[in-house]
């Protein structure tokens, strides 16, 4: 069994960012700058966001962080966002979700200009996904990519189960791992709450990628040997051994399964550092074809 290092490849593509970035800078070039919009103050959304502000440090990136209270409307919102639309000098942005209730996040996703969308969220974005055209791919399932390509794990003819089936995930995740393209040419099984058997129809995957949100929900029973296991889950569990009182759990409970895996990431330091690279890369993305 191999783990798959999240937090190191992370680590190792910032770095080759920050090179990029020193070169820009020392040929005089635009710096990348991404701004990010928190609303309310979810403690999971504020930490994401402070570790993506952080992480825009290190490369060298700009960054601009607009705070709100949960209390803002709708509209004030969108305004917001037709400002960072119209203002040139910020390259990508994003809103951090969930919003509170009385915000609708379609409406919010929807008036994202796609050339600065750099979540891979707006229906442009997931529609030229979809068929295989230049875009900016979701911060996630990128992640997980960068992670099957880096560690090249083949997944060719490879049967892969994919666990939930949101917009920002699972979804996402089955339409890329099903395309032609190296990683992907796999066949995909797409599961939900409504699958029939779960178990059975996870225990044929190739590759697993779960992302349902609850904690340590694939037992190694429901994992065929020598699979490679990518845990999306992020579930936080009271601890009261902890300071904090929680720990991080994924949705798959890595000590059973660890021994039949041929390949696991771990819950912390598996996929969830992955995707603040990802939007890294998307805004560097963005900075270029801005240019
Ligand atoms: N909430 C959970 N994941 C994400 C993400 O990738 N982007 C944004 N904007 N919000 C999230």
């Amino acid at each position: 069994m191999k783990i798959i290092d999240g937090k190191q490849l992370a680590q190792t593509i910032k770095n080759e960012i920050k090179e990029e970035v020193d070169q820009i800078r020392a040929e005089g070039g635009n710096i990348p700058h991404l701004a990010a919009v928190l609303v309310g103050d979810n403690p999971a959304s504020r930490s994401y966001v402070r570790n993506k502000v952080r992480s825009c440090e290190f490369v060298g990136f700009e960054s601009t962080l607009i705070q709100k209270d949960a209390g803002i409307s709708e509209e004030e919102l969108l305004e917001i966002i037709d400002e960072l639309n119209e203002n040139e000098d910020i390259d990508g942005f994003i809103v951090q979700l969930p919003l509170p209730d009385h915000i609708d996040e379609t409406k919010v996703t929807l008036a994202i200009d796609p050339k600065k969308d750099v979540d891979g969220f707006h229906p442009v974005n997931f529609g030229r996904m979809a068929q295989g055209l230049d875009c900016f791919l979701p911060a996630t399932p990128y992640g997980i990519l960068q992670m099957l390509e880096r560690y090249k794990i083949d997944t060719s003819g490879k049967h892969c189960v994919v666990i939930g089936r949101s917009n920002i995930v699972g979804t996402p995740m089955s339409i890329l791992l099903s395309r032609k393209a190296n990683p992907g040419n796999c066949t995909v099984t797409l599961t939900h709450s409504r699958t029939k058997d779960l178990g059975a129809e996870i225990l044929r995957a190739d590759i697993i990628v779960a992302a349902i949100g609850i904690p340590n929900f694939v037992g190694s029973d429901m994992v065929k040997e020598g699979a490679v296991v990518i845990d999306v889950g992020i579930n936080r569990v009271e601890d009261e051994t902890r300071k904090s009182g929680y720990r991080l759990v994924g949705d798959v409970d890595f000590d059973a399964v660890a021994d039949k895996a041929s390949y696991i990431t771990p819950v912390p330091g598996g996929v969830g550092p992955m995707t603040v690279t990802s939007l890294l890369m998307n805004t560097l993305k963005a900075s270029r074809l801005k240019q």
